[in-house]
């Protein structure tokens, strides 16, 4: 029996979904246990592509997926994608995906609140995905959250709408927003309640029984360490915990025995919305990067900032999460750089830093130190032997292996599920 926790271990978009589908296959069950659907992940196998922002990424392997309690769940959302997903052959029923009853809500109102903040002139701007993320997370914390179980609660559900929208009118109000009636939410939930009812079970009892057996369980995070409510760039963040302790919280197991913790980390680094980003590159270097690696976002449609690899942060996640193995991603895109940068070191106010001192919101103003290293100008992309990279391909990874002091698990050359260089088995 082993587990893997797999983490992203930047700022998200690091190609966690490629590498937990092709985990999968070793894994007898995959759970989702945190976020909601600001997450995108995108597999491609032999060609066909998934979009998935709910369902775990097992699922298109047939895998039991579970999403679990630490989730926020947009029902409508939810549904849409099961019928994308079904028209493209995977065949959604109650024995493939199960959800925590106690899996909280995200309504129309939490939405509506999370853009109506986003366009208040004088705060702070976050750059958030707009899917009331945030909003769900705080009446969760706040005690006053629709959860799914209270959905099928027909004596209890008004009152507990009330209860939410006793809260949310008067914000609503100071926005210039329209009071909301709780008989427009609770038509809303009934009209749902029917498709989603198959899917709600206890999950935890039916992860510790898989524990028990000793099954292999697949944990998939969803964005990545430094959008970690607690240890990220506050506030320039998720609203849930994203580090691998994150895993049990959210899925209902106390502990999970045996965990393998596999963070997956892009070859350089991006990041979408608001925040500190030292090794941004705004300039052709970014621009190349951005080009090359497509990076815009799966869920927004939004460019991502591009920049250099960043060991600081890297390291960070590793000690936080207590990262065993990294899965590199997306080498391909630095194929036809002359130069390839990583940046090992901050100095801010003439004191050097391993770390980024969460006081900083802004990295205009300090210096990054970086090493340099050359190219290698040929093709790596879809390369499936580690033999077959150039020298200089081969130097960036046993580099990075070095400057972490962890392993390199995993090496991904293209999206598609088969270009995977393995070099240790997260599932031993
Ligand atoms: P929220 O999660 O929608 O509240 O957005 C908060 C911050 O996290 C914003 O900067 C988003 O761009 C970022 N974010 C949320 N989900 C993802 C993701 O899946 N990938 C990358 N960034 C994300």
């Amino acid at each position: 029996m082993s587990n893997v926790i797999v983490i992203g271990s930047q700022w998200g978009d690091e190609g966690k979904g490629k590498i937990v589908d092709w985990l999968s296959n070793k894994a007898d069950a995959v759970v989702r246990f945190q976020g909601g659907h600001n997450a995108g992940h995108t597999l491609v196998v032999n060609g066909k592509i998934y979009k998935l922002s709910l369902l775990p990424s097992g699922i298109v392997r047939g895998k039991k997926s579970f999403i679990g309690n630490g989730v926020v769940l947009d029902l409508w959302a939810l549904a849409k994608e099961i019928k994308e997903v079904s028209k493209q052959g995977i065949n959604i029923n109650k024995e493939l995906l199960s959800i925590s009853e106690t899996t909280c809500l995200i309504l129309s109102y939490h939405r509506e609140l999370d853009t109506a903040r986003e366009h208040e002139i004088d705060g702070i701007k976050i750059g958030t995905t707009g899917r009331g993320i945030g909003p769900a997370y705080e009446d969760k914390v706040g005690r006053r959250a629709i959860r799914l179980c209270d959905i099928f609660d027909s004596k209890n559900l008004k009152k507990k709408v009330e209860n939410a929208l006793f809260h949310h009118n008067p914000i609503r109000k100071g926005l210039g927003i329209d009071e909301i009636k709780s008989t427009d939410i609770l038509n809303q939930l009934n009209d749902i309640a029917s498709f989603i009812k198959p899917y709600v079970s206890n999950i935890w009892k039916d992860l510790i029984k898989l524990q028990d057996e000793e099954k292999n369980i697949l944990f998939e995070g969803a964005q990545g360490m430094m959008l970690d409510n607690d240890h990220g760039t506050y506030p320039f963040v998720t609203s849930s915990n994203t580090i691998s302790a994150q895993a049990s919280l959210g899925s209902g197991l106390g502990y999970i025995k045996k965990a393998y913790t596999l963070g997956i980390t892009k070859a350089y680094l991006t990041r979408v919305g608001e925040g500190p980003f030292p090794s941004e590159q705004n300039n052709s270097v970014g621009e190349k990067l951005g080009l090359l690696g497509n990076e815009f976002g799966t869920v927004t449609g939004r460019k991502r900032r591009c920049g250099w690899l960043d060991l600081v942060l890297l390291k960070q996640s590793v000690d936080i999460c207590g990262i065993q193995g990294i899965a590199l991603t997306k080498l391909d895109v630095l194929d036809s750089f002359e130069k390839i940068k990583i940046c090992v070191s901050y100095k801010i106010n003439d004191k050097i830093f391993d770390y980024l001192p969460p006081i900083i919101t802004s990295s205009d103003n300090f210096e990054k130190k970086y090493i340099e290293l050359d190219g290698w100008n040929v093709s790596t992309r879809s390369c499936r032997n580690y033999n077959d990279l150039p020298k200089n391909a081969k130097k960036y990874v046993s580099l990075l292996k070095e400057l972490t002091g962890i392993d390199i698990s995993l090496l991904s050359t293209s999206p598609e599920r088969e270009d995977t260089i393995l070099f240790n088995d997260p599932f031993r």
